[in-house]
């Protein structure tokens, strides 16, 4: 495989889509980034901020703080660095997810971020996964994916998966996240998520991680 190959996974939230970006990451030895991460890492700063006042969002103070917003995703770790502070643990809280998909939803956001993903891929090339990477970010990506599956399936994994972090939370609390942020995700103007007419679609209800990654090296070795 040669250098500057860009992969992309989008889908729905919680389908396995930065596991298996990270496997391939590591079987092409091509650098990784979780898109959503970012999203999530501006999420928290605007809370730790106090933009949200009552939950409502001041726009104007975080456009004007974004410019001096830091974001690094150590590709090592997987980790994700907000102005030097590691943060990896703090963007899955809840009240994060309660709320990144509405900060995901503008445009200026959507901006800020659009650049800093297409200079990663610059240089060493990227396997990447989001909403929009195979629609907007990457039109021309090498290998586009869209990972789907059944609801359940999702807040159950993501369920333990929190839990396992210890966060103290209920399935119905992540099944209800999964619900709302698909929709406003789907139904956004600015990049709705969407599959790219050029992707593969996979369900991996019922897939483990090694049968899905298994799938992708066949259809990329196929291309
Ligand atoms: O929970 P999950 O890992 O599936 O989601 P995530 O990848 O952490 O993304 C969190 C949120 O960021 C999504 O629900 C979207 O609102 C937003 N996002 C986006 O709009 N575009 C991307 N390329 C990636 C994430």
């Amino acid at each position: 495989m040669n250098s500057r190959i860009v992969i992309a996974i989008d889908g729905y939230a919680s389908t396995g889509k930065s596991t298996l970006a990270k496997m391939l990451s590591r079987q092409y030895q091509i650098p990784f980034i979780d898109s959503g991460s970012l999203y999530r890492g501006i999420t928290l700063y605007a809370l730790e901020k106090g933009f949200f006042k009552d939950d409502k969002l001041d726009q104007e103070a975080l456009s004007e703080a974004l410019g001096g917003l830091n974001l690094r995703f150590d590709n090592e770790t997987g980790g994700l660095y907000l102005n030097a502070e590691n943060v990896s643990q703090k963007i899955r809280l809840p009240q994060v997810s309660d709320r990144v998909s509405n900060i995901a939803a503008l445009t200026m956001v959507r901006e800020f971020l659009l650049h800093q993903l297409r200079h990663m891929a610059s240089e060493n090339g990227l396997v990447i996964d989001g909403r929009d990477i195979g629609t907007v970010v990457f039109p021309n990506a090498d290998y586009k994916f869209f990972f789907t599956a059944r609801l359940e399936v999702r807040a159950r994994r993501r369920y333990e998966e929190l839990k396992a972090l210890g966060q103290n939370t209920t399935f119905e609390e992540v099944l209800n996240n999964l619900i709302v942020r698909d929709q406003i995700d789907s139904s956004r103007e600015t990049a709705p998520l969407r599959k790219a007419d050029d992707a593969f679609e996979i369900d991996t209800s019922k897939l483990t991680k090694e049968q899905v990654f298994a799938d992708l090296l066949e259809k990329i070795d196929a291309k």
